[in-house]
C-alpha cells in the first residue's frame, strides 16, 4: 500500500442540490478497501444521469458523497475476503458500485471485472452501466423479437445510443426519438428505421407519426427512459397486449398511474433497474462477458460526447441535464 497516497483528488457533495453543490477537493481521504471490496486507481470513471438523482436527492442517498457508479482503472490493493473472485493487484479492471468521481474508490470486489486487453478503458465505461442496462431490458425486462416495432425515447443518448444498435442486431424495427437534429442524425447512422425530433415542431405530435408508421396497431414495446413528458405518449403508442419499459426519469419522474389506465389495451408495464439482473456473481459475469463480445467483435460502438477532468463535472452535469450531450460523458483521472 505504500505508493497508495492517503488524500487524492476527488468530487463531494455535501448536501442535495444543482451543479453547483459538486466540490472539487484535492484532500479527500482514500478508502482502505474493506470486507469483500477492492482499491482502483480509476483511469476513467463515467457520468450518467443517475448521478443527478442523487445529487438532487431525486434518489436518496447518506451526504456527504462522492459521485459516480462505474470506473475503469488498475487494482491497487484487495481487501479481506475478495480471494473467490480471481483479481490481483495491478489488474485491469472495470467496477460498478460508488464514489467513481475520485482517484481511487474502494468498490464491491463482487462488482468488479477483468478487463480484455483489446478493450480500452474508455470504450469500457461508455458502455458499462448502459450496455449491461440495454442488454438486460432487451432480453429480460421485455425480450425483442425479430420484426418488433421498438420505440426508444432519447435514442441518442448514453443508454439510447447503444439500445438503438442492440435493437438492430436483435432484428427489430426501431423508431427513435432524440432532440436536435444532430442528435437524429447520429440515430440514424446506427441504422434506425425512423428517427423523429419530438422537439421541433414537426416532430412535437410524435403519437400520431409512431401510429402512422405502424399502420395504427402501435408499437410492441417502448424503452421510455424520459418519463414526465412522454409517458402518456408512450401509453398512446403501445400496442394491444404491448408493453412499456419505463427506466428513468431524465425529465422526472412519471405521476402516479391509475392501474386502469392499462386495462383498455391490455398493457404491460416494467420499471427495471439493471440491478435487479446483475444481482449475483454469475449474472454479473454473464452480462459482462455478453458486453465485451459485443464490443471486441466490433459489433456494438461506442459514442463518447467529451472527457471532463475531475473540476469540470459540475459543467458535464449541467450539460447532460441541459439536453446538450450526444452518447457518453467520461471523466479522465490519469
Ligand atoms: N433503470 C436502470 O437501471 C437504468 C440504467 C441506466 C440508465 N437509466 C436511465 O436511462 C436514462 C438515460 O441515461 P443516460 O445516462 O444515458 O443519459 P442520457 O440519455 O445521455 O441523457 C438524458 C437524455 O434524456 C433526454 N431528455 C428528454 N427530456 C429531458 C429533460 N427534460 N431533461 C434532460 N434530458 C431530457 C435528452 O435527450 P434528447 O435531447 O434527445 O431528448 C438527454 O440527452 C436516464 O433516465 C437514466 O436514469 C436507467
Amino acid at each position: 500500500m505504500s505508493s497508495i497516497p492517503q488524500t487524492q483528488k476527488a468530487v463531494v457533495v455535501e448536501d442535495v442540490g444543482g451543479p453547483e453543490v459538486l466540490q472539487y477537493r484535492t484532500d479527500y481521504t482514500v478508502a482502505q478497501p474493506g470486507e469483500g471490496q477492492v482499491l482502483v486507481k480509476n483511469a476513467v470513471a463515467g457520468i450518467n444521469y443517475i448521478d443527478t438523482y442523487f445529487r438532487t436527492g431525486l434518489y436518496p442517498s447518506a451526504k456527504p458523497e462522492v459521485l459516480g457508479r462505474e470506473a475503469a482503472g488498475t487494482v491497487v490493493a484487495l481487501g479481506p475476503n475478495t480471494e473467490q473472485y480471481n483479481l490481483q493487484v495491478g489488474d485491469r479492471v472495470l467496477w460498478l458500485g460508488n464514489a467513481g468521481y475520485a482517484e481511487y474508490s474502494a468498490v464491491p470486489a463482487a462488482k468488479t471485472v477483468k478487463l480484455p486487453d483489446s478493450v480500452s478503458y474508455e470504450t469500457a465505461v461508455a458502455s458499462f452501466m448502459s450496455g449491461l442496462t440495454v442488454l438486460a431490458l432487451t432480453r429480460e425486462t421485455y425480450e425483442v423479437k425479430p420484426g418488433d416495432w421498438v420505440l426508444v425515447h432519447a435514442a441518442a443518448g448514453g443508454a439510447g445510443f447503444l439500445m438503438t444498435q442492440v435493437l438492430k442486431k436483435l432484428g427489430a424495427k426501431v423508431i427513435g426519438t432524440a432532440g436536435g437534429p444532430e442528435k437524429v442524425e447520429l440515430v440514424k447512422s446506427l441504422g434506425a428505421d425512423h428517427v423523429i425530433d419530438y422537439r421541433s415542431e414537426q416532430g412535437k405530435d410524435w403519437v400520431s407519426t409512431v401510429m402512422s408508421l405502424t399502420e395504427g396497431k402501435g408499437v410492441d414495446v417502448v424503452y421510455d427512459s424520459v418519463g414526465k413528458d412522454t409517458w402518456e405518449g408512450s401509453l398512446a403508442v403501445v400496442k394491444r397486449k404491448g408493453t412499456i419499459v419505463w427506466f428513468g426519469n431524465s425529465s422526472g419522474p412519471i405521476p402516479p398511474l391509475p392501474l386502469n389506465k392499462l386495462s383498455p389495451k391490455c398493457v404491460k408495464v416494467a420499471r427495471p433497474t439493471l440491478f435487479g439482473y446483475i444481482a449475483t456473481r454469475e449474472e454479473f459475469e454473464s452480462y459482462s462477458r455478453d458486453l465485451f463480445e459485443l464490443l471486441t467483435s466490433g459489433a456494438l460502438n461506442v459514442h463518447i460526447h467529451g472527457f471532463h477532468s475531475l473540476a469540470e463535472v459540475a459543467q458535464a452535469h449541467r450539460d447532460l441535464e441541459g439536453r446538450k450531450t450526444c452518447g457518453k460523458l467520461l471523466i479522465r483521472l490519469d
